[in-house]
């Protein structure tokens, strides 16, 4: 069996990587070893009954006897450890769930459901580093893959609605310590049956205190909403809205005649789903039954949500879709703006789709490939 060493798997997407690969048994054709960059020697996971030691993180003889290596530990680590592994002649295969290596020449950006081809290419031709891609993107992708299969994409907007989850665990404790800051200032008006505009005074005046809890994210996200995700790109656009076209294309394998996609990127009170709204510009006028058909029948995770009120709030949410794999995609809609002119709206899990799913599956496709 071949030896998988499994860094950052004590953190949030570490964490839900390991639920997923024990509810679908991934452990049975593996030999695991657990890496810790705090707690070598100490004990780690329990799988089926065996409970493994911790190994040293750094040590680099130690990572060097293993086939694959999967990442969950952040950027740092990648930028310290893949570098001086390389140098040492490792070629084993480097999954990764953090950015660092993803827009390297010699790194695939997995997603298998969309890029299931280009990955087997990667492995044909000897590519050994394999990231896992940008939340809103692999969500987006996963959504909508099917019309930019069937070459029907001129350009896509795309305005998000980024959950707590994809900023941090600290950053979801932070939004709910801020939601309980906001409840509890607010409980004895909403005791006493006060107006609304007295309760919305009280609410304003906590979030806006100079002793409210904003440590994460810098700024209240409860009652409010921060329109900037990442850090700031020379042409106006965040990091986080730059990836969107960047990876995008780079999944898809557009090297050239890139899609253009843009819009903006928001981060909202949801905890761990991600929703997008997307206008679309088609490059023809097509049916939306077509249109309907192309986007259901590409993978089995996206589904339509009828465009009804009653279906979009029951099942268009994060409330609906968190901890699922499930990718609903509704509002689907022609625009005034024209017959091209395509309006939907998706949601997906952040930390599922978003970013452990598509590692976890790698690890799978690269166990095939090694036989
Ligand atoms: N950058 C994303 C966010 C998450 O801040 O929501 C990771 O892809």
């Amino acid at each position: 069996m071949k030896k998988v060493g499994i860094i950052g798997w004590r953190g949030m997407v570490g964490s839900v990587l390991m639920e997923r690969m024990r509810e679908e048994n991934d452990f049975k054709d593996i030999e695991p070893l657990f890496f810790s960059t705090s707690q070598a020697g100490q004990e780690g996971p329990e799988i089926n009954g065996t409970t493994y030691e911790l190994l040293d993180a750094r040590d680099l003889s130690l990572l060097k006897e293993t086939d694959i290596l999967l990442s969950c530990q952040g950027g740092q680590y990648t930028s310290d450890i893949h570098p001086k592994l390389r140098n040492e002649g490792w070629d084993g295969y480097w999954i990764d769930a953090a950015s660092t290596l993803r827009m390297e020449k010699d790194a695939i950006i997995v997603l298998d459901p969309v890029n299931r081809k280009i990955i087997d290419q990667g492995l044909t031709d000897g590519i050994k580093d394999y990231v896992g891609g940008n939340c809103t993107v692999s969500l987006m992708l996963m959504a909508l893959a099917g019309l930019f299969e069937k070459g029907w994409v001129e350009w896509i907007t795309s305005q998000t609605y980024q959950a707590a989850s994809g900023a941090g665990a600290k950053n979801m404790i932070e939004l709910v310590e801020q939601m309980r800051l906001v409840g509890e200032n607010a409980q004895n008006l909403l005791d006493d049956n006060e107006t609304a505009l007295r309760v919305d005074r009280n609410v304003i005046e906590t979030v806006r205190s100079p002793r409210f809890l904003t440590k994460q994210f810098g700024a209240p996200l409860a009652a409010s909403l921060i329109p900037w995700i990442d850090r700031a790109m020379d042409n106006g656009q965040t990091r986080e809205e730059w990836k969107g076209i960047s990876e995008t294309n780079k999944i898809l394998g557009y090297a050239e005649n890139q899609i253009p996609i843009d819009g903006c990127c928001v981060r909202v009170g949801s905890m761990r789903c991600h929703s997008q709204a997307f206008t679309i510009k088609l490059n023809k006028d097509i049916p939306l039954a077509d249109i309907e058909n192309a986007i259901v029948s590409h993978n089995q995770w996206v589904y339509l949500v009828a465009n009804t009120k009653e279906e979009t709030v029951n099942k268009l949410t994060p409330t609906r879709v968190s901890r699922t794999l499930d990718i609903p995609v509704g509002r689907l809609r022609k625009m005034n703006l024209g017959e091209q002119y395509l309006s939907a709206f998706s949601v997906g899990d952040q930390l599922l789709w978003g970013a452990a799913e598509p590692v976890r599956r790698m690890l799978k496709i690269a166990l095939e490939h090694l036989g």
